[in-house]
């Protein structure tokens, strides 16, 4: 079957910032002058201090090192804020939907949201807080999270953001690898009218984080919770006393300004840390050519800021761009599956970024929950995170967009900053599947196992041969393990750890992570993490874990899993361990199916095959491969024989 190409609708490359020769020219021009290129864009931001340097970057481990506008100072709060001020004071900057609709909604100029980011900077430094120290943030999306995360940029404060999901644990090991010392949260925060415990998560991961002298606690639900004396401040009460002026600090560009931790092939999840100047034109540049934005748009990203796409796309890219930005508390399905679309009309919303996993959750509703509202002031619609199926495209663009509005699908990752290889809606003809070209700057080649590129169309691992400013500068506290991770695989390449076609037209279509990294409902896990939580359970000698095809997670868990000797594994056991593996890392890490198995198929020197166990997973048991390098090939035969029926 031929492919459908939709080209770029004739208003769409009359009207947008990009249309294809311009795409074409600015392409070209980024990758062979570099320096000249990122000059010229990074004039965008407010610099301080004008930088005269624009790369240093080399991929090579001889003379390895990445940097960008070097000698130049900014600050990153000043140009979400101050810069706006003369200009759009009065505009809304943050457009906020609580979970419920019964709610009121907040709105919240740039001129407010600038005080109030001036008061919670005050209050930072008033606890102790100075320059390069670490705020672990755990909250809702709420305003105030928007609010900490500016503060900490204000005043040069490293913010590390915990998804609100995570378990107790999973935050303790956030707090103690980046050392902070103060942590930002609320009461609790309420997804599809539950109440999710933040302030006690936090008091449990204390008690594994001695260093920890300052709770900033946001009475956001009303929840009684009880507050430790001397550590814990309740938000509101300790900013009014704070003054609404706060001077910002002059960062410098490679200056770090947050961590976030991800999740790789092996070990603990990264501190992953970007850096100011880099990451904000970045940011900015990305969120300005891929949404096509024109300041006072009214544009929703739907993730959390817990995740890469809530910091570069729901707050620093938009509001550097004079965006006013929606962000929604709840859930796609609560209180029913329009609630979408009813806040797209109730907010007028023309731009939609959200992930595949939440539409193909709608879809399964029927149409009905759609076309009962207008959607009418829709223009573009996004998506990020996980390979989109041609299904769950179609039904974005002719159900949701009724046809009219283009699709932009972002690929990128946590460690990139900003978007990597995305259609632009004026210059791009759109194939439902593929994130299509890349960015300016951004140099994808694919390369066999061996490391030989594969030129023009083919399939291979997905690496970049040049350094783009958003990206990440290292591993917290690991540098090594930065170079090793990334730049060791393919040498003088960064290894995605994504597999890729590339077809005839240079579009690019990403066919999912090739190392031990599952993508479920856009959520990235290392199998590794799972695994460790499994095995951490008294009754658990062995745990592997592998992902499995799932309709609406896009993957989901497959956990296999073998007993102590003395256990009896039984249903009670295999509920069991899903709450542990919930209390240990969080829901997003539930598995589906655990399969209880006397043994994992090894080679004879111990080593798990896990290639056997993927294709168990995702049931395709024809071909098993070669399995005489077994140490007991029975094993296999049991594994075939009990698969369980997912839970
Ligand atoms: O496998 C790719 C997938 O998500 C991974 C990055 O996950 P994370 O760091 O959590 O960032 C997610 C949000 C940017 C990638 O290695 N991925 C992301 N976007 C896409 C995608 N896969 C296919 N198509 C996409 N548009």
């Amino acid at each position: 079957m031929a492919e459908s190409v939709y080209p770029v609708p004739a208003q769409w490359s009359r009207t947008a910032l990009v249309d294809d020769a311009r795409y074409q020219e600015m392409y070209a021009r980024s990758v062979s002058d570099p320096d000249a290129f990122w000059r010229e864009e990074a004039q965008r931001l407010d610099w301080i201090r004008p930088f005269s340097v624009v790369k240093q970057t080399s991929f090579h481990e001889e003379d390895f090192g990445i940097s960008w506008f070097t000698d130049g100072t900014l600050n990153l709060a000043a140009n979400c804020l101050d810069r706006h001020l003369a200009e759009r004071g009065d505009q809304v900057a943050i457009l906020w939907e609580p979970d419920s609709p019964s709610n009121p909604e907040r709105r919240i100029t740039y001129r407010q949201l600038h005080e109030d980011v001036c008061r919670f900077a005050n209050l930072l430094k008033a606890r102790g807080v100075r320059k390069g120290e670490r705020v672990t943030i755990y909250l809702p999306m709420v305003p105030e999270a928007a609010v900490a995360m500016l503060a900490c940029a204000r005043i040069g404060a490293i913010h590390s953001i915990v998804f609100a999901g995570f378990s107790p644990d999973a935050l303790a090991n956030r707090i103690q690898d980046c050392d902070s010392r103060i942590v930002l949260t609320a009461d609790a925060g309420l997804r599809g009218g539950k109440k999710v415990p933040l302030k006690a998560n936090v008091d449990e991961a204390l008690e594994h984080c001695p260093g920890v002298d300052s709770v900033i606690v946001l009475a956001h639900t009303g929840t009684p919770v009880p507050m430790v004396e001397d550590r814990d401040v309740d938000w509101a009460s300790a900013v009014a006393q704070q003054d609404a002026e706060c001077p910002v600090q002059e960062m410098n560009a490679e200056d770090p300004l947050f961590i976030l931790y991800t999740s790789g092939s092996t070990g603990k999840p990264k501190g992953v840390l970007h850096t100011t100047g880099g990451y904000s034109v970045w940011a900015s540049m990305t969120h300005e050519y891929v949404f096509d934005y024109r300041p006072g748009q009214i544009y929703w990203c739907a993730a959390d800021i817990g995740w890469v796409t809530g910091h570069s796309y729901a707050v620093y890219g938009p509001l550097m761009n004079g965006a006013t930005t929606v962000m929604f508390e709840g859930v796609p399905n609560f209180p029913d599956p329009s609630r979408f679309w009813q806040i797209v009309d109730k907010f007028g919303v023309e731009i939609f970024y959200g992930a595949p996993t939440a539409l193909r959750a709608l879809m399964r509703e029927g149409n009905d929950w759609v076309q009962k509202t207008s959607r009418k002031s829709l223009r573009l619609l996004g998506s990020v995170g996980e390979p989109i199926n041609p299904e769950a495209w179609a039904w974005y663009h002719e159900v949701v967009g009724e046809g009219r509005c283009p699709i932009v699908d972002t690929w990128w990752q946590t460690e990139t900053g900003g978007v990597m290889i995305s259609p632009l809606p004026g210059a791009t003809a759109l194939k439902p599947g593929s994130a299509t070209r890349p960015m300016f700057g951004v140099q994808p080649r694919l390369l066999d196992n061996d490391g030989h590129e594969i030129e023009g169309a083919g399939d291979g691992c997905l690496v970049i041969v040049d350094s783009w400013p958003g990206q990440m500068r290292t591993v917290w506290g690991d540098h090594e393990r930065f170079f090793q991770t990334y730049f060791s695989t393919f040498k003088g390449s960064y290894f995605t750890g994504d597999g890729c076609r590339r077809d005839e037209d240079g579009y690019y279509w990403i066919t999912g992570r090739i190392d031990d990294v599952i993508n479920v409902s856009g959520h990235r896990m290392g199998t590794a993490e799972i695994e460790s939580a499994l095995v951490a359970h008294q009754k658990v000698a062995e745990a592997a874990v592998v992902g499995m095809p799932h309709e609406i997670k896009g993957q989901g868990i497959y956990a296999f899993v073998t007993c102590n000797s003395e256990v009896e594994p039984d249903e009670a056991l295999r509920k069991e361990l899903i709450a542990w593996v919930r209390h240990e890392i969080g829901p997003i890490a539930t598995p589906d199916v655990i399969q209880f198995a006397p043994g994992l198929p090894k080679t004879r020197s111990g080593k798990i095959m896990r290639r056997i166990l993927r294709k168990i997973g995702e049931n395709d048991v024809s071909n098993l491969g070669d399995t005489s390098t077994l140490a007991d090939p029975s094993v296999v035969d049991n594994l075939l024989a009990n698969r369980p029926q997912p839970v």
